[in-house]
């Protein structure tokens, strides 16, 4: 068994023993065996696949484990999974499948191990390995997935037309894999997935989108993007993106690739991998107000004025299209995209300290994601202009800093609360309230008093005072 490691080993002579117990050929198949093979090292779930009954044997290996694992039982689809070890594994029994036309849920019969290698999704994925007395540790390869794997291939075990046709998610896990692994989809299947990528439509929204996240979480996520768009799933799946390719020229004005330029922006954002998925599709989205706000200015040339206000208010309707997360991560990736251009605008030595303020307040605890984006947003090839527009962010970031440190604004919080206002002059709930409140913090953000109690009292009873109100001193 020199293919597996040792930190594997012991569950797999538990599910060894197990299975020649109850006299039941296993294999360890799917996912685990393509990363082992690539040396990937991160932990994946098990797949254990058995000639009989997956529920049977898990209750069998339950039997050899100490403490007793909780054990899932999935009657209707006959397979079991239990945790081992913060490990997940499951069990399946060898299957046939057949599918009917408008659903990507098999008719499920028991079959060989052949059977169940035939219906995978890619070569590569197919790969099983005997846990097997009588051959313990073999690799059982019936379509060349290891040779694929050595040359990077994608490559469906059966006609490729068919294997998408039945499960078009597959589609979807072509390409993410391809950009995950960045390995090359075969000419064939490329072509198959051209021609029935309206079967994509019999998905769920969910599992598409869990698909292009992992391509998005990919190193290179441009990898499957360019591909998506290939395929012609992508104008499917995101319109407002495929919408920004081209380029128009007038009067020898041209304007910028916003599609490939909007890839790069992914890719820019996607180098560092702590980058979460919200950053990504911040960077994905950045750009897409430009396509409705495209107009040519005859002395200034192409402009896309407004472009992040527009872009920024066409999220909601993508999030909810796509089943996208609403709440917190949908109002972070309105707010990155709406204020994209704020930090440029920013830049230089005349900028004043109250607009900075503006911005830290605005952007909150947000504000870094929002320097990087721009950063990344820096797609030119001339390396002294990249360089320079850089490092012109890098001061602005500088000066941010230091009055951060000074005013304390990113978490602001104001100084006086809407209690102290009714305690001080003695008055009800009132839109005044309000208005004191708003005046303190303007004040505060354009400098003219600092952020502390003691200057926004002050400032408090004039403002109170301007209105009509009087200090009432208890007795
Ligand atoms: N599979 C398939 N068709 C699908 C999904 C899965 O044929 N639409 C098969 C593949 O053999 C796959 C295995 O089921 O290897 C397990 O699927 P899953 O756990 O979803 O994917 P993994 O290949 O393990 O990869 P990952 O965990 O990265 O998604």
């Amino acid at each position: 068994m020199n293919l597996i490691n040792a930190i594997h080993r012991k569950i797999f002579r538990i599910v060894s023993i197990s299975a020649k117990n109850i006299k039941q050929d296993c294999y360890v198949i799917g996912g685990y065996v393509r990363d082992f093979l690539l040396g990937k090292r991160d932990y994946k779930d098990l797949d254990i696949l058995t000639i009989g009954e997956g529920i049977k044997l898990a209750k069998e290996v339950s039997r050899h484990i100490k403490p007793k694992p909780k054990i899932n039982i999935f009657k209707r689809f006959g397979t079991a999974m239990l945790e081992y070890d913060d490990k997940k594994i499951e069990f399946v029994g060898s299957r046939k499948e057949s599918y009917y036309l408008y659903s990507r849920k098999p008719m499920i019969e028991s079959g060989s191990l052949e059977d169940d290698q035939n219906r995978r999704d890619f070569t590569i994925n197919s790969l099983a390995i005997s846990l097997n007395k009588k051959n313990y540790g073999e690799l059982i390869d019936p379509f060349g997935g290891l040779l694929d794997l050595k040359k990077k291939i994608l490559r469906t075990p059966l006609n490729s037309d068919i294997t998408y046709s039945d499960d078009p998610l597959r589609m979807m896990r072509a390409i993410r894999f391809a950009s995950q692994l960045q390995f090359f989809i075969e000419k064939n299947s490329f072509q198959s997935i051209q021609k029935n990528k309206k079967r994509i439509h019999i998905v769920s929204k969910e599992r598409i989108t869990e698909e292009f996240n992992k391509i998005l979480l990919s190193k290179k996520p441009s990898v499957g993007l360019f591909l998506l768009n290939e395929s012609g799933l992508l104008s499917i799946i995101l319109p407002e993106l495929t919408l920004l390719q081209g380029v128009e020229e007038r009067n020898g004005h041209k304007h910028k690739e916003n599609f490939c330029h909007t890839l790069k922006v992914v890719d820019n954002i996607s180098k560092e991998e702590k980058n979460t998925i919200w950053l990504r599709w911040s960077a994905l989205l950045h750009d897409i107000g430009k396509t409705s706000t495209k107009k040519f200015l005859p002395e200034v040339g192409w402009s896309f004025h407004g472009h992040e206000l527009v872009g920024s208010k066409m999220i909601p309707k993508i999030f909810q299209r796509l089943k996208l997360p609403k709440g917190e991560s949908m109002i972070y990736v309105i707010k990155m995209i709406k204020n994209s251009n704020r930090p440029i605008s920013l830049i230089g030595n005349h900028t004043r300290d109250s607009s900075i303020r503006r911005l830290l307040f605005d952007m909150g605890k947000d504000i870094e994601d929002l320097i990087k984006l721009c950063i990344a947003d820096i797609t030119t090839k001339n390396s002294d202009k990249k360089n320079l527009y850089t490092k012109n962010f890098y001061f602005l970031m500088d000066r941010m800093k230091k009055l951060e440190e000074r005013d304390r604004i990113q978490n602001w919080k104001s100084p006086i609360s809407g209690n102290d206002i009714m305690n001080t002059f003695h008055i009800q709930p009132c839109k005044e309230i309000g208005i004191i409140k708003n005046f303190i913090k303007d004040s505060i953000l354009e400098g003219k008093i600092s952020n502390n109690f003691c200057s926004a009292y002050f400032l408090m009873l004039k403002k109170g005072e301007e209105l009509g109100f009087k200090k009432i001193t208890k007795k």
